[in-house]
């Protein structure tokens, strides 16, 4: 009865929503996440950040792709406490969607798209919504690769 009435009301949820689909369609792609981590800095290049995806050095301010992966980065400079510090705020598609054998990966996702374009689109049966794993999950599995590069030695 419980799944019924989920159904229904999703059902209807599409119905109010469908007149607005394509804004819809976007709400249902993954938020894009950020993450602020240290630039890479080359010794000869100080005040710039470096592209290792690009194998260039970009100026605070400005933003590259990282492609082959999906993402983009901005190469800031730190205010506050750590003023003048470089840092390369990370943008990316997020934790994949829980698996759902009810949803496949919508054939519209053009992974050599530019971002957030390429994150991945999915299409699901009519009133199956995919599921992401808990942002607090999400955090904690980015968390490492945070700690990693605090921890990282300092040349
Ligand atoms: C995917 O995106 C790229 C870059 O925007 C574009 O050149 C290409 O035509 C797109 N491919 C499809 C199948 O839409």
């Amino acid at each position: 009865m419980k799944s019924f009435v989920a159904v229904v009301v999703a059902l209807a949820l599409v119905a109010v929503y469908a007149a607005d689909e394509k804004k819809a369609a976007e709400g249902e792609r993954p938020k894009t996440f950020r993450r602020l981590i240290p630039a890479d800095v080359l010794r000869d290049f100080p005040g710039m950040c470096f592209a290792s995806t690009r194998c260039a050095t970009i100026e605070p301010g400005h933003t590259w792709e990282l492609t082959p992966f999906c993402g983009r980065s901005t190469c800031v400079t730190a205010e506050g406490e750590q003023a003048g510090q470089l840092l390369e705020l990370v943008e990316d598609c997020g934790p994949l969607p829980i698996p759902n054998p009810k949803c496949k990966l919508s054939e519209k996702t053009n992974k050599t798209a530019p971002f957030p374009d390429c994150c991945p689109a999915f299409e699901c049966e009519e009133g199956v919504k995919l599921e992401y794993p808990e942002v607090a999950a999400a955090a904690a599995a980015a968390a490492p690769a945070k700690d990693a590069a605090k921890d990282a030695p300092k040349a």
